[in-house]
């Protein structure tokens, strides 16, 4: 799936992406009408994006179709733990990149309600998605575990493994003893301005944890065929299924219960493309000179 440099693409030869370079290369990676399709992305990572993170998120609708659920994370857990945070479901915005943020603006979006982990959801199973929850989010009626017992589908859409949430979810579906609940008691802003306690469930890591190497797993699927790879403008996009996960992440600990730690000084370094570190984060790309705003 690897793109031809000079061909006409979009994204490719500094020409900007337009959506229906986007809808096409959504297309070719997998993703299908009628998915539940849950995203973790870097608009920078697809090059010069027209219209910016809207059009990204007009083309995951369109590639999606009437019948799909588009899913994105809107945490705020960088946030939470200020004692001055609250949060309000309808203003306060995603912490998870621009195109998360564009996904919870549109009128149509649900969102979930939780201090550090919520979500926001367009299409059909939105609605049961977003309010599927309680306090955790990570239980079995949390929205994440509602898209991973759909045998939803994840894109990661220019960013690594260590960026797929399900992997987390994965952790603790597996009672790894390392990722216990722990309660937080915030506030929460209602319609009428008014605030009142929100109790939420996380399930950090133990003091001790080596650090989390998801990058490993993600690998080891992809080297067994259980990833579709492919390019979304610059962006190297990955595309796999809850069922896929669920089975591969039970194989990698019944062998290996410290499967999901770091095992050295740095995580597992995925052999397709370029990872590059940003000061924001990290970028999956076929060219690090084509992400926006590369010197
Ligand atoms: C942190 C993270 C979002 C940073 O990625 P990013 O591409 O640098 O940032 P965003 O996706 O927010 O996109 C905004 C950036 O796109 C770039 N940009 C602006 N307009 C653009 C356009 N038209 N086309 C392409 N890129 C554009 C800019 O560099 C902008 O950064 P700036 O606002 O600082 O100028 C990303 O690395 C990440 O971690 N994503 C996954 C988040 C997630 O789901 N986490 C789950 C739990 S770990």
């Amino acid at each position: 799936m690897q793109r031809n440099a000079d061909s006409k693409t979009g994204g490719a030869c500094g020409e900007p992406l337009r959506l229906s370079y986007l809808v096409r290369d959504l297309i070719s990676l997998g993703v299908r009408p009628g998915d539940l399709l849950m995203v973790h992305s870097s608009l920078r990572s697809l090059g010069f994006v027209d219209g910016g993170p809207e059009t990204v998120v007009d083309a995951l609708l369109q590639a999606l179709g009437p019948q799909g659920t588009l899913v994105v994370p809107t945490f705020t857990y960088p946030t939470a733990g200020n004692p001055e945070f609250v949060f309000d479901p309808i203003h306060t915005p995603s912490q998870m990149g621009a195109i998360s943020e564009a996904v919870r603006c549109r009128p149509q979006a649900r969102r979930s309600i939780h201090l550090a982990h919520s979500i926001a959801a367009i299409g059909p199973l939105a609605e049961t998605i977003a309010t599927s929850g309680g306090a955790s989010g990570w239980d079995a009626e949390s929205p994440m575990r509602q898209v991973f017992d759909r045998n939803g589908r994840y894109l990661l859409l220019g960013v690594p493994y260590q960026n797929l949430t399900a992997m987390h979810l994965c952790e603790v579906w597996l009672g790894l003893p390392y990722r216990q609940p722990r309660t937080s008691e915030g506030r929460m802003r209602q319609p009428n301005g008014s605030t009142t306690p929100l109790i939420s469930i996380g399930t950090p890591p133990l003091p001790g944890h080596a650090g989390s190497d998801y990058n490993r797993l993600g690998q080891r699927m992809e080297d067994a065929g259980l990833v579709r790879r492919g390019p979304v403008g610059n962006a190297i996009a990955r595309l796999l299924n809850a069922h896929d996960l669920r089975a591969a992440s039970r194989d990698l600990t019944r062998h290996d219960p410290n499967g999901f730690l770091q095992q050295g000084p740095a995580v597992t370094q995925l052999t397709h493309g370029h990872t590059i570190q940003s000061p924001k984060g990290e970028h999956c790309v076929l060219d690090p000179t084509r992400i926006y705003g590369a010197a």
